[in-house]
């Protein structure tokens, strides 16, 4: 693979690696992944450090995932020809260039970051917040410029750090005199985030209301019998709720007959539809739609080592980018270089 395709646009994201994805990572950005690879230069971290700023007592669990995740890629079609998977951690570029970018942005400004103020009050951290932490959006821009990445998919939760990015670039660009980083926007999907099945917001591996990738036959059933309905539609023949009814939910971001799905709502608005007709027709939709996910997935499971050797490959790859990247940061602000310098007399 060509380190760099110049007419294609560079996309860089990432996950954190603490747990394995789950059918709301599918909808919302798996599927625009697997789309974009083939007409853009896409690279995937796997995001193992920034995992620890909130998980540094359970190193294990950020271990683990990373190549669960990276499995999981490969299961939903993501083509290790056209995709560049790596592995945050072992890219030392990023945190020079995260340090180096530490001294372009004041704690002030970390701690009015909408994400960082949501995710301190989720996690409970009150005043003990790690350091690392609440610099993390400093390390995420150290990811994106490295990459000199233009287009960033990532969720809604995620356009302040974008932001954020930006003003960093923004003052590097104005302390060299040269416009040595890109500006990146956010590719926020269309669809909106998928509800966990007990009805919560977000869909988490944590809150224990996800369909995983690797759900099996039976998971998937268990979970769509206890998905949450609208409770105020007890018996069949009474009218139903259709907004907020997260089986509905689900069958508008996975049923791939809209008109069948119209007709079906207008039947339980109406009344005289029971819940489990509505969700048999969902169970038949997440079935296909995991039965091949999952049956790749196994393929890949049973042969770690080729997965290992992917995430390797990738790795080696990102790291001629981010050094490269690293080096012109550094020379466009006129830092020292030990190594680049001739002797006084050469
Ligand atoms: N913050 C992202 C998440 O919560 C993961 C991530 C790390 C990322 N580095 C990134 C996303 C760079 C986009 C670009 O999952």
């Amino acid at each position: 693979m060509p380190l760099s395709m110049p007419d294609r646009p560079v996309i860089l994201t990432g996950d954190r690696t603490t747990g394995p994805l789950h059918l709301g990572h599918y909808v919302g950005s798996l599927q625009t992944r697997v789309a974009l690879q083939s007409t853009h230069r896409q690279f995937l971290l796997l995001a193992d450090a920034q995992a620890l700023t909130d998980h540094a007592h359970d190193p294990a669990k950020v271990s683990r995932n990373i190549l669960e995740i990276a499995t999981d890629y490969l299961a939903v079609g993501i083509d290790p020809e056209m995709t560049t998977i790596c592995l945050q951690s072992h890219l030392p570029a990023l945190a020079d260039l995260t340090l180096l970018y530490m001294n372009f942005v004041t704690v002030a400004r970390l701690e009015r970051n909408p994400t960082i103020k949501d995710e301190i009050q989720a996690r409970g951290f009150g005043r003990d917040i790690p350091a690392g932490f609440l610099c993390y959006p400093v390390a995420q821009a150290a990811d994106i410029t490295a990459f000199k990445a233009t287009i960033v998919p990532v969720g809604d939760d995620q356009a302040p750090l974008i932001e954020q990015t930006n003003e960093i670039v923004r003052r590097i660009n104005r302390q060299a005199g040269t416009e040595v980083l890109p500006e990146a926007r956010a590719l926020i999907p269309s669809v909106g985030r998928l509800p966990g099945v007990d009805g919560k917001a977000k869909m988490s591996k944590s809150q224990g209301n996800a369909i995983p990738l690797s759900a099996t036959a039976d998971q998937i059933r268990d979970a769509v019998r206890r998905m949450f309905t609208d409770p105020g539609h007890v018996r069949a023949a009474d009218p139903g709720r259709v907004e907020g009814n997260v089986v509905f939910t689900y069958l508008d971001a996975f049923d791939d007959d809209p008109a069948a799905v119209a007709d079906l709502k207008a039947r339980y608005v109406r009344g005289g539809l029971g819940d489990s007709v509505v969700k048999q027709r969902l169970d038949d939709v997440l079935q296909a739609v995991v039965a091949p996910i999952r049956d790749r997935r196994a393929a890949f499971a049973r042969d770690p080592g080729h997965v290992l050797e992917i995430v390797r490959r990738g790795t080696q790859l990102a790291r001629t980018v981010t050094d490269a990247t690293l080096r012109d940061v550094r020379e466009a602000l006129g830092l020292f270089a030990l190594h680049e310098r001739r002797g006084a007399n050469a």
